[in-house]
């Protein structure tokens, strides 16, 4: 394992990896998303001009990820987005909830060569997916995906790779085997299970909280996420868990080790920039804290991409994210840290 406090200011690379906040509008308010609690910056969207200014900046740029808080299909420069970032070779993909995804983003979309597309729908029902998302577009969603998959099927080409995503809380879990065969069903080969993130130090709101959140001393969800996995394994799909960790691994953290958040990487290799141009250390710690300004590490629009990244402020985050006392949105990112 690498001591990243080791890594000097001289030896720390410009990140590889950028998440790209192209809109913090969205269409929906699902219950755990901080669009439904209320959002922490002012509504915008990134231009393609401010898109080719920041990663201009970034000549090793290998993969970028185009959506933060916010739906990236109501940003309508998207398609030039990605072609510029395809021209550049990059890597290229987001999660959208897929309301808008009609034949004619389906199209836009295989055209501009996206690699990835992954879809959230954290259920296998009309009922359960208005419970979790607040609005009943389970049925346009299905429609949308079963379209997708039979069109890049008659083209014969394989991007984007679809994928459908599952927010796992307590209150859906009993869902999961069933959105592992839906998942079949609709032609989509990949099935990933993300953690439910709360505010570890502060209010609670909707879903995002800790009652609702899995973890490894609840043996229903362990039952659950076992049965999903040999359905999976069954119907030859893929079943992985955000940050590519196997499913049940990822509620069911590491009590022996005592700072396992000093294993992320993402302070040392990735930056999130938002709409308004700050940048956070990763998508998860405006999930995880309500410190908000202390996790805005700077602004790409007021400093060069790399005097944020080198500055002081990102520099003390790196060092207090390799300590026993990491910062607010560390602490609470993990649950049981399980990241
Ligand atoms: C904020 S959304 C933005 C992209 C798009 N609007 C969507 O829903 O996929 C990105 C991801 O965050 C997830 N998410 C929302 N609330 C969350 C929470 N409290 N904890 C963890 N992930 C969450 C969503 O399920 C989604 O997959
Ligand atoms: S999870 Fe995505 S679709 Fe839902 S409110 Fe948040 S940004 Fe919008
Ligand atoms: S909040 Fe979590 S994912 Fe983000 S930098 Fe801290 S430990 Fe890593």
């Amino acid at each position: 394992m690498s001591d990243y406090l080791t890594i000097e200011r001289e030896k720390l690379n410009l990140p590889k990896s950028l998440y790209l906040e192209i809109t913090n509008r969205c269409n929906l308010r699902c219950r755990g998303c901080i669009q439904y609690r209320g959002m922490w910056e002012p509504e915008r969207n990134m231009s393609l001009q401010e898109i080719v200014m920041i990663t201009d900046q970034v000549p090793e740029l290998e993969r970028a990820v185009l959506h933060g808080i916010g739906e990236p299909l109501l940003n309508k420069e998207l398609p030039a987005i990605i072609r510029h970032l395809k021209d550049r070779n990059v890597i290229v993909n987001f999660n959208s909830n897929g309301v808008l995804l009609n034949e004619e983003w389906q199209q836009i979309l295989i055209e501009t060569g996206l690699d990835e597309l992954h879809i959230s729908l954290d259920a296998a029902s009309a009922d359960g997916y208005t419970a979790v998302r607040g609005i009943d577009k389970f049925d346009l969603i299905i429609s949308n995906l079963t379209s997708f998959s039979e069109s890049l099927k008659r083209k014969q080409v394989s991007n984007p790779r679809l994928s459908l995503w599952f927010l796992g809380s307590r209150g859906n879990m009993s869902e999961l085997p069933a959105f592992v065969r839906l998942a079949a069903k609709v032609g989509v080969k990949e099935v990933y299970l993300q953690r439910l993130v709360y505010f570890l130090d502060g209010e609670r709101y909707g879903l995002a909280r800790p009652d609702e959140t899995l973890n490894s001393t609840d043996p229903a969800a362990l039952r659950l996420i076992r049965e999903s996995q040999a359905i999976a394994d069954r119907l030859g799909l893929r079943f992985s868990a955000s940050g590519l960790r196997e499913p049940v691994l990822s509620i069911q953290g590491e009590p022996t080790s005592l700072s396992p958040w000093k294993r992320c990487s993402r302070p040392f290799s990735l930056m999130y920039v938002t709409a308004n141009g700050n940048v956070l250390p990763c998508c998860i710690s405006p999930f995880s804290t309500t410190d908000y300004d202390y996790i805005v590490l700077g602004n790409v629009f007021e400093s060069s991409l790399a005097d944020v990244w080198f500055g002081d402020k990102y520099q003390l985050f790196r060092k207090q994210h390799q300590t026993t006392l990491p910062p607010k949105c560390c602490r609470g990112c993990g649950g049981h840290w399980s990241l």
